[in-house]
Formats: structure tokens, C-alpha cells, sequence
């Protein structure tokens, strides 16, 4: 028994230093850095500065190391068994910018353990020497720091773990558990969707009255024009839309459970999409391999699903439905290729799209609306045919076929107004003078005249990624919604910093009117860089409530772009919440104006039409934040009630402030009250 003891003891003495002599040292270079996150397209090198010299940093050369450039992060997971990281750091002296300038800094498990400095252009290198004793998640940033943020180039040289455990692993994010939010729809009915709705007179007209509840529900409206009719079974109003002037019809559902009432605008005049169009798109999902079948479906599962009975409404196709050449270097499948119109010059569907007409036909049967889209160049940006020289034809067509809305994406425009075609009768892009802003314009100005006096309300969709200041001039040509920059699925991460832009043209976001930042990809998504098949996206639950609240206080355009055929719970549960899109789909049509707070943290402040407040308390920094928001910053004053939107529960009266913590890349959506008013 002694002799045991005596052997345990001697065990347990020795197992410090067998740890101790286990400890090895990791280079960080031979870790998987696929999860590197940084700004740009160019990749981070192993062992060579971001644009492929030696590493060098203030003169010292290095021979292992990353290179990579601000804003760039890494995430490890570990087992709290690594010891120290070490590493050299500093600006890469290939940055060749003389204002370059960075801040790196090491967070292990939310807390802020080292920080560098800013660092400078030509500055030597900083040692980091951090003990990781206990640590489970670390992070490895580098931050810009100054005015500059495009060249700044910044090395982690010689970086190293001491590890007596296992070894480091490199994450796209620390892990969240996917937390559903939104409450199960009540049974009792509740109408959502917009409180006004825009038409133009005499064209057909289609709505989907959006409602939850328990069916079989019974729909009314009172007031309703003698032009439009209303199925009492599922809600859908088809018809002629009215004579011109504001229709204000009330709406009511009831159930065995209950009955709800809402009052509905029916605009009848010169705009449409009086609240930012909702719906689905196909170009994230599915890229060149959509079918017919494949948005008969989608339109099946927005009904199915619920996302319908929240607002709804578009079913779109985007690139890829018409042939592309036979000689094309990007070539699709065989039975995308063929010959671009007829003998009389109408655009062809290829063969996955045999009845555009039956297609749309049973989209609108659900109550749903059906989008279409091209190019004013000869080729869509898939390289399929456009409606260069075809404008009126196409757009006709389209109308015939029975669409409700036109991307109109300029691709291939480029070539033609830069003076490419010298027949075509177009505004040169450039002059003596530099740019020529008539033609960015003159290509949208032409289908929006055409548009509009169709004999079909269709919505104009400008994607020319924001040249030319469109949000400028895009309702002036006919457009209802504009992209204001260039494709967000090739990073995602960036949703906060594409919000921030996008709110920075918000003088021009009103009914008919709208700034759209891209389309909300979540769920299953291909990924944007080789057109892939859907994978569930790299966002963390909480930057998917984010991405949704962010475009809601920006009264973005909503359309899903994920793949419906494989829409989950939680997936769900982001896209329907109808307090949340409420924010986004209220009449007054403000986007939310930006309170700067701390270089991480910011409000978002949207007026809403019964005069109280959406505030989205945003923190776009990698570790949890105190944020406050003070009524003076708010604009409001006395009591208010304060509910969480993605909870729908109300937190309680405050008076002068709300304060929250709100994690990493979080926002915390809420809608201020007045406890006094009575509205
Ligand atoms: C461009 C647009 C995308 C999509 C593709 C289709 O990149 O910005 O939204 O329409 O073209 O090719």
C-alpha cells in the first residue's frame, strides 16, 4: 500500500515537468489559415509581405510569418493549454505608403490582452511576447489606425504557440448556438405587411394580403374599389387597380380564434413600390443552374413557409434564363446555349425555361409577383443574351409574359458607352471633360420611359453597383431601387461596413425611392467567388440578426437570396420576424440616420410613422460592448417604453437612457415608445 503512495506521489511530482518538457512550439504558419478574415480580394501570404516581397519590417527581414492588411482578423480555438504566443510585428516595409498605420490586438476570451500601439511606415518591429495560460478562444487582429485604410500592410513575423496541450485551431468565428428569437406566430390572426400600397391606374393589379394566424381564415375588406376583388379564402385582391387618388380600404381577417383589423392605402398614381420590395432571388443560391421548376418552387415554399403571410412578396429570377453564345469562354450547360431571339427579333428563354407565361402564370396563382432580369449591354454579366438595341421589345415581352419587376443590371453596358458599338445612337461615358454623368444615366432613363407606360406595374431595379452617384438620379429615370455598391456576397463579413455606406445616402431613401445595399444571404448560399452550390453561410447567428435588423433600420430592399429548398428554423425565425420587418417596411420611408459612438459601437435611429423610434444599438467590434442609448442622441424625451423587436416583448419604461450589452458583430433592435403619448 506505502509502496503505492509512494509511487503516486512521485507520478503526481512528475507530472508538471513532463508537461513542461512536452511543451512544443507551434508555428502559426502551419496552421489552416483559410479563416483568416481580411479586407480585399487579394489574398494574406504565408511567409511573404500582402503583395509577395520577403517580410520586413522596419528594415528587419523576416523569414516565416503572415503577411496581411488591416482590417484582418483570426480566430484559434483552444483547449487552455497553450502557454504563450509570440510573435514580431509591425507594418510590412512593401506597404509602400508612407501614412500606413496599424493598430494589432490580441483578445483571449473577450478580453483585450495585448495591444501594440498604432505602428507606423518604417517603425521596427514590436515584440509580443502574451501568456495564454486558461485561454479558449483567442483573436489575432489588425485594425487601422488613422485616416488611411488602403494600404495598410501589416506582418505577424515569426509568430509561435507554446503549447503543452493540443494545438491551436484556427475557426471562421467563435462558436454561438443558434438561438431563435422571433415567437412562434400567435394563433389568433395578425395582418402584416405595408400600411400603403402603390399602383398605377387601370394596370392589373395584384395583392397578397399578409397575415398570420391559425387557417382556414376568413379575409374582408371594406372599401375596397368596385375594380378589385377579394378572394375571402386566402387574401389575394386581383383586379384592375382604381382611378387615381388614395383608396383607403380597411382590412379584417378573422379565425375561431379571433379577428384582427388594419387599415390599407391603396395609391393609385405614378409610384409603385411605396415600401421597399420584398421577396426572394434566385442569384445567390442557385447562379446559373436556376430552373423553371426551381421558382414554381421557391414561390410554393414562401407560401408554405409563412415568409408570404409576412410580406413577401417577389419571386425573382435573376441571371441566366435567356442562352448565352455558342462560343462562350464561361460555357453552361448545353441547354443554356443557343440562339439569343427569333426571326422576329423576340428575346428566347433557354430550354430550362420552356413557358415563361405558365411560370409566372403559377406565381401569381399563390398571390406572389414575378421578377425578371437583363442587361441595357449585349451581355448579362453571365454572358447571356441582353437587351442592347432590344429595349422596347424586350420590355413588352417581359410584360406579356407577366412580369412585376426589372433588374436592369449594366455588365457589358460598359464597353457600349465607353463607345465600344460606334453605330449605337448613346451618351459616351467619357469626354474632354472626364466622366459624363448623362451616361450612366441614358441606358436606365431608356427602360424607364418604357416602363412606365407599360400596361403593367412593374418595379425598376437599378444594379450598376453605384456609379455615377445613383442614388442621386435613380428615381429621376424611373428607378425604384438602386444598388448602392458592388456584390456583397463575396464578403459577408462586411455587413456593417456596407450598412454604414449605404446610410450615408439616406437624404434620397422615400416611398418609391429606395438605396439597396444587396440582397440578405443567410441560410444556404453559394459562395458568390465560383458560382457555388448552397453551403450554410459563414455568419454567426448573432450577425445574421444583425444583417436583418441593419437592412430593416436602413429600409433596404428585402430579399432573401439563400436557398428556399432548404430553409431551416432558425433561418426562418431571422427572415419573418413581422415586428422587425415593420421597421423596415413603415411608410415613412427614412433610413435610419448613424450616431457614432466609439470606433466600434453606433446607433442606428429610424423615425417610424406613428412617431415612435426603431434603434438598432450596433456594435461591429470582435468583442462584446457596452452600448448606451441617451434619449438626446435618440431625439426623445420622458419616458419610453422599450421593446426588443426580435423578442416582441417590452423591457420596461427607462428615462434618459437604455443601456445593453451587445456581443461581437451584434445589434440589439428595439422601438422607443412615448409612455405619455397617446398615438
Ligand atoms: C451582377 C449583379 C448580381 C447578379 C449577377 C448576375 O454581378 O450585381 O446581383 O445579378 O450580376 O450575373
Amino acid at each position: 500500500m506505502k509502496k503505492h503512495i509512494i509511487h503516486l506521489i512521485i507520478c503526481a511530482a512528475l507530472i508538471p515537468l513532463a508537461a513542461a518538457r512536452a511543451a512544443e512550439t507551434v508555428l502559426l504558419t502551419q496552421l489552416d489559415l483559410s479563416h483568416l478574415h481580411f479586407e480585399g480580394w487579394a489574398k494574406p501570404k504565408t511567409d511573404q509581405s500582402f503583395n509577395g516581397k520577403p517580410l520586413s519590417i522596419g528594415g528587419q527581414k523576416f523569414e516565416h510569418g503572415i503577411g496581411t492588411r488591416a482590417l484582418s482578423t483570426l480566430w484559434l480555438e483552444m483547449d487552455g493549454r497553450s502557454e504563450r504566443f509570440q510573435a514580431s510585428v509591425g507594418v510590412d516595409d512593401a506597404a509602400g505608403y508612407a501614412a500606413a498605420a496599424v493598430v494589432f490586438s490580441i483578445f483571449g476570451d473577450g478580453k483585450k490582452l495585448w495591444e501594440s500601439g498604432v505602428m507606423t511606415n518604417g517603425q521596427p518591429a514590436r515584440t509580443v511576447d502574451v501568456r495564454l495560460k486558461g485561454v479558449r478562444s483567442l483573436l489575432l487582429m489588425v485594425d487601422h489606425a488613422g485616416e488611411n485604410n488602403k494600404f495598410n500592410h501589416a506582418d505577424w513575423a515569426e509568430p509561435r504557440f507554446v503549447v503543452s496541450g493540443a494545438k491551436p485551431r484556427t475557426v471562421n468565428a467563435p462558436r454561438e448556438e443558434a438561438v431563435i428569437l422571433t415567437p412562434k406566430p400567435p394563433r389568433e390572426p395578425r395582418l402584416n405587411g405595408p400600411k400603403v400600397y402603390g399602383c398605377r391606374p387601370g394596370n392589373p393589379f395584384l395583392y397578397r394580403i399578409p397575415a398570420t394566424g391559425e387557417r382556414p381564415m376568413q379575409f374582408a375588406a371594406e372599401a375596397l374599389p368596385a375594380s378589385l376583388h377579394l378572394d375571402p379564402t386566402n387574401g389575394i385582391i386581383t383586379g384592375t387597380a382604381p382611378g387615381r387618388g388614395t383608396h383607403t380600404v380597411t382590412l379584417r381577417v378573422k379565425n375561431q380564434y379571433g379577428i384582427a383589423t388594419r387599415t390599407l392605402k391603396i395609391i393609385s398614381g405614378d409610384t409603385l413600390a411605396l415600401t421597399p420590395p420584398m421577396g426572394w432571388n434566385h442569384w445567390y443560391a442557385h447562379y446559373n443552374r436556376v430552373t423553371d421548376a426551381m421558382m414554381r418552387d421557391a414561390a410554393d415554399v414562401m407560401v408554405k413557409t409563412g415568409m408570404a403571410d409576412v410580406g413577401y412578396a417577389y419571386v425573382n429570377i435573376d441571371d441566366c434564363w435567356m442562352n448565352a453564345p455558342e462560343d462562350a469562354k464561361r460555357s453552361p450547360d448545353p441547354l443554356r446555349v443557343g440562339p439569343f431571339r427569333d426571326a422576329a427579333g423576340n428575346i428566347l428563354p433557354n430550354k430550362h425555361f420552356p413557358d415563361m407565361r405558365a411560370m409566372t402564370d403559377y406565381i401569381h396563382a399563390q398571390g406572389l409577383k414575378a421578377g425578371i432580369y437583363t442587361s441595357p449591354g449585349p451581355l448579362t454579366c453571365g454572358g447571356f443574351c441582353g437587351a442592347y438595341q432590344h429595349e422596347e421589345q424586350d420590355a413588352r415581352l417581359f410584360a406579356e409574359w407577366g412580369f412585376d419587376f426589372l433588374k436592369y443590371d449594366w455588365c457589358s453596358y460598359g464597353h457600349i458607352a465607353q463607345g465600344g458599338d460606334p453605330k449605337a445612337k448613346v451618351i459616351p461615358l467619357w469626354n474632354k471633360a472626364g466622366p459624363n454623368l448623362e451616361a450612366y444615366k441614358y441606358p436606365y432613363r431608356l427602360m424607364g420611359g418604357i416602363l412606365e407606360k407599360l400596361p403593367r406595374d412593374m418595379v425598376f431595379n437599378l444594379c450598376q453597383y453605384g456609379l455615377g452617384d445613383v442614388w442621386k438620379w435613380g428615381a429621376e429615370v424611373g428607378g425604384h431601387c438602386w444598388r448602392t455598391a458592388g456584390d456583397l456576397g463575396a464578403e459577408l463579413n462586411r455587413i456593417f461596413a456596407v450598412a454604414l455606406k449605404n446610410a450615408e445616402y439616406r437624404e434620397w431613401s422615400k416611398p418609391g425611392s429606395w438605396n439597396d445595399p444587396d440582397y440578405i444571404q443567410i441560410g444556404y448560399i453559394g459562395d458568390a467567388r465560383n458560382n457555388g452550390e448552397p453551403k450554410p453561410c459563414p455568419l454567426t447567428p448573432t450577425e445574421q440578426y444583425s444583417f436583418m435588423s441593419l437592412w430593416c433600420l436602413s429600409a433596404a430592399p428585402l430579399f432573401f437570396s439563400g436557398d428556399l429548398s432548404r430553409l431551416d428554423e432558425f433561418t426562418l425565425n431571422v427572415l419573418c420576424n413581422p415586428e422587425v420587418i415593420e421597421v423596415d417596411q413603415d411608410s415613412l420611408g427614412e433610413c435610419a440616420r448613424v450616431v457614432p459612438l466609439t470606433p466600434e459601437t453606433f446607433l442606428m435611429v429610424k423615425k417610424l410613422e406613428d412617431g415612435s423610434q426603431a434603434v438598432g444599438l450596433c456594435n461591429r467590434g470582435e468583442v462584446a460592448a457596452s452600448v448606451v442609448a441617451k434619449w438626446s442622441d435618440v431625439g426623445v424625451a420622458g419616458k419610453q417604453i422599450v421593446r426588443d423587436l426580435w423578442r416582441q416583448k417590452d423591457l420596461g419604461k427607462y428615462d434618459g437612457q437604455f443601456k445593453a450589452t451587445v456581443p461581437r458583430h451584434g445589434v440589439v433592435l428595439l422601438r422607443l415608445r412615448s409612455a405619455i403619448s397617446t398615438k
